[in-house]
């Protein structure tokens, strides 16, 4: 793994006087709607990850363009502000993805043929820290990926399964944090990043009675791989996307809170900016940090880690 390079730019920190919603145990559902505010629901049952560990998170969610990406960047960029080292790993095959919006910096001199991705990782090629890349922002890097990496999808090469938590164990850099980035499908890369991850996190659509139904074959596959593959993987939080408030998103996010209990329920409400920081290769954060999408994010961040109050 290289080093941050000079052309990094740092993580801006967030004012402490932002509109940041209140946490909560539980949304009360049979308050009237017009006297309901949306807020942040920290079930009891919930523990932060512990600190020592070399925290592994999977954002994953079948359904196509619910806020996985999004959700993947601005988790990442809110624990860098908190000081941690972290790494992004790009295991969505499709061109538009991670590695698009955020461009990692490869080491000058080196031709495209000594590039690694994460493709390379599956088959043996390079170990991860070889395949992990400086980004513009200090502190954050990057396991990009490519259109190719579909080659892992299709052939499930052996060991697939286990590949990327091998690898993680096997990495001696020092992230406090990795963060994987799944596709809008539960095939091979989702599941071996399922299997890799201490906890997932599923964005779902605010504003979709669909998503709700959908999460039903995510909890299947996430049972699926508990029993058989990663025992103490569990459902973190699950962030409801493009979150304005509504009867609709109040009943999606109770349907959620009934089916995954012990997860932290966080709005991630909507804002119209995020398609201009992708065309400007920025992070939301960045590119609008007064934005409330933001304030979500680092809050939840910040409820995952333990920190909140940081
Ligand atoms: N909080 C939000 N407010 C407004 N729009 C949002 C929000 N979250 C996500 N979106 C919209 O959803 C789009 C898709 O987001 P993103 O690329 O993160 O989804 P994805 O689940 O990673 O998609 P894919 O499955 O294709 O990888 C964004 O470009 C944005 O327009
Ligand atoms: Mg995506």
């Amino acid at each position: 793994m290289i080093e941050t390079p000079r052309n990094t730019v740092p993580v801006p920190a967030l004012s402490e006087d932002l509109a940041f919603l209140d946490i909560t145990t539980e949304w009360d559902l049979s308050a009237s709607y017009h006297q309901w505010k949306p807020s942040i629901v920290v079930p009891a049952p919930f523990r932060p990850s512990p600190e020592q560990v070399r925290y592994v998170i999977t954002v994953a969610n079948q359904k196509g363009g619910v806020g996985k990406t999004l959700t993947a960047f601005e988790l990442a960029l809110s624990l860098v502000a908190r000081g941690l080292r972290v790494r992004l790993i790009d295991a969505d095959p499709q061109v538009a993805s991670l590695t698009l919006w955020l461009p990692v910096i490869y080491p000058e001199g080196l031709s495209e043929d000594q590039r690694f991705s994460l493709r390379d990782v599956y088959y043996d090629k390079c170990t991860l820290a070889e395949a992990t890349y400086p980004t513009r922002y200090q502190g954050l890097y990057l396991v990009p990926s490519f259109p190719n990496l579909d080659q892992v999808q299709n052939e499930r090469p052996t060991g697939y399964e286990t590949c990327l938590r091998w690898h993680l164990r096997e990495c001696d850099d020092d992230f406090d944090v990795t963060i994987i980035d799944s596709g809008p499908s539960l095939g091979a890369l989702t599941v071996s990043a399922l299997v890799a991850a201490h906890d997932v996190v599923v964005p779902v659509q605010a504003a979709s009675g669909l998503d709700v139904e959908g999460a039903a074959s995510l909890y299947e596959t996430i049972n699926t791989v508990t029993t058989r593959m990663n025992r103490d993987l569990r459902v973190a939080a699950i962030f409801l996307t493009d979150f304005e408030k509504s009867k609709l998103a109040r009943t999606i996010g109770g349907e959620m809170a009934k089916a995954f209990p012990d997860a932290l329920i966080v709005p991630s409400r909507t804002c119209v900016k995020i398609g201009e920081a992708q065309l400007e290769k920025k992070a939301l954060r960045e590119f609008a940090p007064e934005a409330t999408t933001v304030l979500d994010y680092d809050r939840g961040a910040g409820i995952l880690i333990g920190r909140a109050g940081l």
